[in-house]
């Protein structure tokens, strides 16, 4: 069974998952990556169930938008009903890297807003530690420099993903060798308050609540221990 397959049945799990449980009310968070692009597209047939959508990248908005899924501005909205993303891992904890595709800095406000965050991913994803998978930190593009020292001060090995512009308009920089990451939070806390740094693709603060793991034999549905 192919990695795309396993994403696509984490996609229809979380489909089912939020239509067993939410109202025509709903205002549902759309994460960014492969794996939420077939969530978006099993979502289009039941648009008509919700009440719009809020998309955490340009990615996103554009792939919502040419299946006439509604898509609304975060500022108009009190709370997000549920928020599907994918990881690049999570752990036990349901604590996640993520960025991978460069849109964490959206996402991670999204998932602020969220009543519940529901995580889809493939069992690739899984890890008992986080920090194989290099950590994007998001920058001003001024502070790539100053941040790079930072983290290289830190342990990491950082690298500029060259070439990359995050739909904010900075920068994206992979720190390597952070392996492994714990206590997460506190990692998260201290990228945070490095001058430069926008958002770092560690979400500890706030993990996942549910984690739909799609496995050959299945899709699991686990909570945080
Ligand atoms: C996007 O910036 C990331 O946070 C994605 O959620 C993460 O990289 C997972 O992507 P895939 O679903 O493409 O594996």
């Amino acid at each position: 069974m192919s990695q795309d397959t396993l994403k696509r049945a984490a996609a229809q799990a979380a489909l089912d998952y939020c239509l067993a449980k939410i109202g025509d009310d709903a205002v549902i968070g759309i994460g960014t990556g492969s794996t939420v692009n077939h969530f978006i597209d099993l979502l289009a047939p039941h648009r008509g169930r919700i009440a719009a959508t809020v998309a955490s990248s340009e990615a996103s908005t554009a792939r919502l938008r040419a299946l006439q899924i509604p898509v609304w501005d975060l500022n108009s909205v009190a709370e997000v009903t549920v928020y599907v993303d994918g990881a690049d891992e999570i752990n036990p904890a349901l604590e996640m890297i993520k960025g991978g595709g460069g849109a964490l800095t959206r996402e991670k406000i999204v998932a602020a807003v969220a009543r519940e965050f529901v995580c889809i991913a493939d069992a690739a994803k899984r890890v008992d530690h986080l920090g194989r998978f290099p950590l994007p930190v998001e920058v001003i593009p001024m502070a790539r420099s100053h941040v790079g020292r930072q983290l290289r001060a830190l342990g990491a090995n950082p690298e500029w993903r060259q070439g990359v512009v995050t739909d904010n308009g900075n920068y994206i920089i992979d720190a390597h060798d952070f392996y492994p990451i714990a206590p997460a939070r506190v990692l998260e806390e201290r990228l945070n308050n490095i001058a430069g740094v926008v958002a770092n693709g560690l979400f500890a603060l706030r993990p996942a609540d549910v984690l739909l793991l799609a496995r050959p034999g299945g899709v699991e549905t686990i909570r945080a221990r």
